[in-house]
C-alpha cells in the first residue's frame, strides 16, 4: 500500500518538472502505453496457424515478427538462421500404441490426435502436428509384458528393482511429471526396456479441488483425449544434437546421428489418459504403493504380466512409431534499438516463437507481450527517446525441439555476449494462469526485479494488495511462516532459452511468468503441449481481458528499462554473496561431520566465501561514495566490474561430465542439493560412509571439486577489487 502511494507521488513530482521527460517519466509513459487490446490482437494473429520450427508456417511467422519490428520503428530486425536436426511425425503413417490379440490383430489403437472442438473463435485443431515424441527412432516393438514405472525417476526404477520387477526387454509405461521426458527415456533405455509409452495422468492434468475443475472446451483442465507432445533428447546443454558446442551454420561439420549421445535409441510415444486407461486396466502384478497411484479408475499395478481375458482379448502391447528426424532451417529474429551512450552494451529480451500447436499459451502469450513492448518503445522513440544502452529483442525458434535457436545463437555470438551483454530477460509462457508471479533469477538481479514489481499495478481488486509486488509477496512468500517475507525468487533451473546465457557465458538472467496456485500438482499447466492451447483457451479461461498480459509486459519492460537506462547497472553483488554463503552453510550443516571425519578442511572454501562477501561490501561502499558527478569513464569502470563478476564463475572446462554447463554456481547438479552443483554431486556420490577405503576415488573427486569451487568464488571476489587494491 505504502509503496504504490509513494511511487505515484514520485511520478507526479517528476512530471511537474516539464521539458524532456526524466527517466522515471519514461518508465511511466512506457507502462501506460501498453494496451491489453493490442496484446490480444497480437496473440490472435500469432495463433491463427501452427508454427512449428523448420516448417514454412514457422518461417512465415518469423518474417511477420521481423516486419512488425521494422514497422514499429526498431532500428533493425533481421533473421539469424541455423540448419539444425529437427523431428516430425510421418503424416502418412501416424504413430500409435496398440493392443494385439492372439491372432496378431489390433483390437485397440490409441487415437491419432485430439478431436476438433467447437469454440469461438474457431481453432483449426486438425492443422496441429499430431501427438508424437520428437527424436524417437521409428520402429515397431511388441511385448507381452508391460511395466508401470511411475514418473520414471531413478528412485522409481530403484523401487521396481527392489520389488524384483525387471524392465529388460519389456515395454514400459510412465506418467508425465517430476522429471524431464528425455530423462525418463534415458533411464528406461539404460535399463534395457525396448520401448516407452508416456501418458498424462489425471492427477497431473485434472482439477480435483472445488471450483474450477472443468475440462476443455468447458474449462482449463485436460480432457482424456489431450496429449502432451515434446522432445525426448537427453540434453546437457549441447544445443543442436549434431553440432555440440558450435553453431549449426551451413559449413558446420556434423557428426553422424549414431554418434550423438542425445538421441533416444528406443521408440517412445505419448498418449492421453483415456487411452492410458485401456492399457493400465489390463495390467497384472502387484499393486503399487500410494505414491505411485494416479487418478484413473483402475488399480495401478507394476506389471509385468499383461492381459485380462474377461475384459479384453488383448495379450500384447505394440508400439508403432514413425518419426522423421531431419535437418531443417530455423529462424531466430533479432530486433535492435541502438543505445545512444553505450551502444556496445546489450540488454536482451527473449522469448521463443515456435510451438507444438497454435501456441496461445506456450509460448505466444510471451510473444504477444514482447510485440507490445516493442510497439510501446517504438512510440517512445517517435517522442525522442532512445535508451542509454542497446536493447535487443530476440524471437527464438526451435525451443521446443531442445532450445536449439538460443543455443546455436550463443554458440555463434557467445564471445561478444560474454564481453558486452548486461543481462538477458526471458519470458517463455507469459500467462498460463493469473494467480501469482513465478520468477527465476541470478542472485544479483533479485533486488531489481522486486523494485520493478513494486511499480506494476495489480490489475484487479484483491485484499492481497494493489501492486504486483504486494500480491506476489503475499501469495508466493519465500518463507510462508514470516509475514514480512520477501517474495520467492528461485535460482535459474534448466527450462527455457535463458540456459545458454547463464550456463555457457555467465550472463545474468531473469525468467518471468504468471502462474497458477497449484505449482506442485500441475508443474506446468494441464493443456501444456496439447492441441488445445488455443486462443480460445487464453481468452475464455486464462486472461479474458489480457490485463495480466499487460502486467507481464509492464514488468518485463520495467526491468529492461532499468538495466538499459541506469547510469550504474542495477546489479547487486551483495545478494550474490548471500546466495554463495547460503550454499556454503548448507554444505557445512549437511556434511560438515563427514568432511571432518575424512579430514578434509573446508577452510579454503570458507575463506573464499568470506573474501567474496567482503569484496562485495567494499565494492558497494566504494560505489556509494562516487556521488552523482561521475564521469562516464568511472561509471563504465564500475559497470564493467558489475558485468564481469558473473563471468568469473564460468569454468571453460564445464562441470564434470557436462562440459557445456560451465557456471560453477548456477548449473543444475545431477542430484538435488542446495549447494554448489559439482561439489554437491561429488558429496552425494559418497553416500554415508566417508571412511570406507573403497571410496578413495570418490573422495578424490570431492577434494578436487572443493578446490575448484573455492578458486571460482575467490576469482569472483577478485573481479570486485578496486584497481588500486588488486593484487596480482
Ligand atoms: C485446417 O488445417 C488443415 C491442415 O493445415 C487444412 O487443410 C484445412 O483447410 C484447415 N481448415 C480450415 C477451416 O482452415
Ligand atoms: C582470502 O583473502 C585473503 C586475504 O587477501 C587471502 O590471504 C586468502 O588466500 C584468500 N582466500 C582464498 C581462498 O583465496
Ligand atoms: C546529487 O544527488 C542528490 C540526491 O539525489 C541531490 O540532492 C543533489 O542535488 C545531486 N547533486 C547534483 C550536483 O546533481
Ligand atoms: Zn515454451
Amino acid at each position: 500500500m505504502m509503496s504504490a502511494g509513494r511511487t505515484l507521488l514520485l511520478l507526479t513530482l517528476c512530471g511537474a518538472l516539464g521539458g524532456v521527460p526524466a527517466q522515471q517519466d519514461w518508465t511511466d509513459l512506457i507502462a501506460s502505453e501498453m494496451n491489453p487490446a493490442r496484446i490480444e490482437e497480437f496473440l490472435r494473429i500469432l495463433t491463427e496457424k501452427p508454427h512449428l520450427a523448420g516448417t514454412p508456417d514457422g518461417a512465415e511467422l518469423a518474417e511477420f515478427v521481423r516486419q512488425t519490428w521494422l514497422d514499429q520503428g526498431l532500428d533493425s530486425a533481421h533473421i539469424a538462421p541455423y540448419d539444425v536436426l529437427l523431428s516430425y511425425p510421418d503424416p502418412d503413417k501416424p504413430s500409435y500404441v496398440a493392443l494385439v490379440d492372439e491372432n496378431n490383430d489390433e483390437v485397440f489403437r490409441s487415437s491419432a490426435g485430439e478431436p476438433p472442438v467447437d469454440v469461438d473463435p474457431p481453432a483449426n485443431i486438425s492443422s496441429v502436428v499430431p501427438p508424437f515424441a520428437a527424436y524417437s527412432p521409428s520402429g515397431v516393438v511388441e511385448s507381452t509384458r508391460l511395466v508401470y514405472v511411475n514418473y520414471g525417476r531413478t528412485s522409481d526404477f530403484d523401487l521396481l528393482k527392489a520389488r524384483g520387477v525387471s524392465v529388460r526387454r519389456r515395454i514400459v509405461i510412465a506418467r508425465y511429471g517430476k522429471t524431464s521426458r528425455g530423462r525418463k527415456l534415458r533411464r528406461a533405455q539404460d535399463r534395457g526396456a525396448t520401448g516407452l509409452i508416456v501418458f498424462s495422468d489425471p492427477r497431473e492434468v485434472v482439477g480435483t479441488g472445488r471450483g474450477r475443475t472443468r475440462k476443455y472446451p468447458a474449462g482449463w483442465y485436460a480432457p482424456g483425449t489431450a496429449v502432451q507432445r515434446g522432445h525426448f533428447l537427453y540434453t546437457t546443454g549441447e544445443g543442436e544434437p549434431l553440432t555440440p558446442g558450435y553453431p549449426a551454420k551451413d559449413y558446420a561439420y556434423r557428426m553422424e546421428k549414431s554418434e550423438s549421445d542425445q538421441l533416444p535409441k528406443i521408440p517412445v510415444h505419448p498418449i492421453g489418459y483415456t487411452d492410458a486407461m485401456e492399457l493400465l486396466r489390463l495390467m497384472r502384478g502387484y499393486e503399487v504403493p500410494d505414491s505411485w497411484r494416479g487418478l484413473l479408475d483402475t488399480t495401478y499395478r507394476y506389471g509385468p504380466r499383461f492381459g485380462r481375458p474377461k475384459l479384453s482379448p488383448a495379450t500384447k502391447v505394440r508400439l508403432n512409431v514413425n518419426v522423421r528426424t531431419e535437418q531443417a532451417t530455423i529462424h531466430n529474429v533479432v530486433g535492435i534499438i541502438r543505445g545512444d551512450v553505450e551502444p556496445d552494451r546489450y540488454v536482451i529480451l527473449g522469448n521463443h516463437r515456435d510451438a507444438w500447436n497454435l501456441g496461445a499459451v506456450d509460448p505466444n502469450s510471451g510473444t504477444a507481450c514482447l510485440l507490445e513492448i516493442t510497439r510501446a518503445l517504438g512510440e517512445m522513440m517517435k517522442r525522442g527517446w532512445r535508451p542509454r544502452r542497446t536493447l535487443m529483442f530476440i524471437s527464438w525458434d526451435a525451443e521446443e525441439h531442445g532450445m536449439h535457436g538460443s543455443h546455436e545463437w550463443i554458440e555463434e555470438f557467445g564471445k561478444i555476449m560474454s564481453d558486452r551483454a548486461v543481462a538477458y530477460i526471458n519470458v517463455d509462457i507469459a500467462v498460463r494462469e493469473t494467480y501469482t508471479l513465478r520468477a527465476r533469477a541470478t542472485p544479483s538481479l533479485r533486488p531489481l526485479l522486486k523494485e520493478a514489481a513494486k511499480k506494476v499495478p495489480w490489475p484487479e481488486p484483491t485484499p492481497d494488495g494493489n501492486t504486483l509486488y504486494s500480491v506476489w509477496r503475499q501469495r508466493s512468500p519465500a518463507d510462508s511462516e514470516d509475514p514480512d517475507s520477501d517474495p520467492k525468487i528461485s535460482l535459474p533451473a534448466s527450462a527455457s532459452d535463458f540456459v545458454p546465457f547463464v550456463r555457457r557465458v555467465g550472463v545474468p538472467i531473469l525468467d518471468l511468468a504468471m502462474v497458477h496456485r497449484y505449482t506442485i500438482t500441475y508443474p506446468n499447466f494441464p493443456l501444456y503441449h496439447t492441441a488445445y492451447e488455443t486462443f480460445h483457451l487464453q481468452k475464455a479461461y486464462i486472461d479474458p481481458e489480457f490485463k495480466f498480459h499487460r502486467l507481464m509486459s509492464q514488468l518485463w519492460a520495467g526491468v529492461a528499462f532499468s538495466l538499459a537506462e541506469a547510469e550504474i547497472l542495477p546489479i547487486d553483488v551483495s545478494e550474490y554473496a548471500t546466495t554463495v554463503r547460503e550454499m556454503f552453510h548448507w554444505l557445512k550443516d549437511e556434511y560438515g561431520d563427514q568432511f571432518e571425519t575424512a579430514q578434509i578442511s573446508l577452510d579454503a572454501l570458507e575463506s573464499a566465501v568470506a573474501n567474496f562477501t567482503l569484496a562485495a561490501a567494499a565494492f558497494e561502499e566504494s560505489l556509494s561514495s562516487i556521488g552523482n558527478e561521475t564521469s562516464p569513464i568511472v561509471a563504465r569502470m564500475y559497470n564493467d566490474q558489475l558485468m564481469q563478476m558473473e563471468r568469473a564463475f564460468i569454468d571453460p572446462l564445464g562441470i564434470p561430465g557436462r562440459k557445456f554447463y560451465r557456471h560453477t554456481v548456477l548449473s543444475n547438479g545431477l542430484y538435488s542439493t542446495d549447494t554448489f552443483p559439482a561439489l554437491g554431486d561429488s558429496v552425494k556420490r559418497m553416500g554415508s560412509d566417508w571412511t570406507d577405503p573403497g571410496q578413495a576415488s570418490k573422495l578424490r573427486d570431492v577434494m578436487e571439486q572443493l578446490s575448484i569451487i573455492s578458486f571460482f568464488i575467490q576469482s569472483a571476489a577478485n573481479t570486485l577489487a578496486t584497481p588500486a587494491s588488486t593484487v596480482f
